[in-house]
């Protein structure tokens, strides 16, 4: 499928836009940022993901947060969790998130992302400075405990293939921008460790 995306591309020509994204950015005082969470089922990152966006926006921070479930339910409805389809999802998540960095945005996606090849893909299709990797450390076996869906359950059971951290792999982030943990700080400590960040380095004001 990767192929066939990237092949048809032959007889059509790149616009230029006429407003650049920093210039959209500038509207909002803030500059692009792509927030890329990773961590197993069950680590806590959409549940920080939507707590970083939430203040973003009370701060008057113009953000926009690409959840896994909710992406997989509609753009990567044709997906599974073969190592192939993960591959695709992070691929075309991170050229949504890529869109969403041109129209100025500070942008959030929260999926599991097991493969630090992929990260790596995503990261690439950016500028320089604009990929920010938190890693949202929880054990497997914090995970395994909270089990929020009870995949966990299934997975030992048998019942479900192919579960990231059981029978398929989790690259952990080597050198991750912001590395959180969740067993150990609240929601709320590890979304102002998240914005206190974008704030050092000058994403936001
Ligand atoms: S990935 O690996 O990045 O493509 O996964 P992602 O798009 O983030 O989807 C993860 C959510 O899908 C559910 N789920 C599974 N996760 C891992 N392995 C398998 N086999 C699987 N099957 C279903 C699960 O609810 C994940 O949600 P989170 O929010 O991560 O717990």
């Amino acid at each position: 499928t990767t192929q066939t995306t990237t092949m048809k591309t032959e007889n059509t020509v790149w616009h230029k836009p006429q407003i650049s994204k920093l210039q959209r950015a500038e509207l909002k005082k803030q500059k692009p940022a792509l927030l890329w969470y990773t961590g197993l089922s069950g680590s806590g990152k959409s549940t920080v993901a939507n707590a970083v966006d939430a203040l973003l926006f009370t701060l008057g921070c113009h953000s926009y947060l690409l959840d896994g479930d909710n992406v997989r339910h509609g753009l990567n409805g044709d997906l599974g969790f073969s190592d192939e389809a993960r591959v695709e999802n992070i691929r075309r998540i991170s050229e949504v998130a890529k869109l969403f960095l041109d129209a100025g945005l500070v942008v959030s996606t929260a999926f599991i992302s097991p493969f630090a090849s992929d990260r790596a893909l995503a990261k690439a299709k950016l500028e320089e400075g604009e990929f920010i990797e938190v890693f949202i450390d929880t054990p497997i076996s914090v995970c395994e405990q909270r089990d929020p869906k009870g995949l966990y359950k299934k997975a030992r059971a048998g019942e479900i293939k192919d579960f990231t951290g059981i029978d398929s792999t989790y690259d952990v982030p080597v050198a991750p921008q912001i590395h959180v943990k969740t067993d150990t700080q609240s929601i709320e400590q590890c979304a102002e460790q998240i914005v206190n960040y974008l704030m050092a380095q000058g994403f936001i004001p």
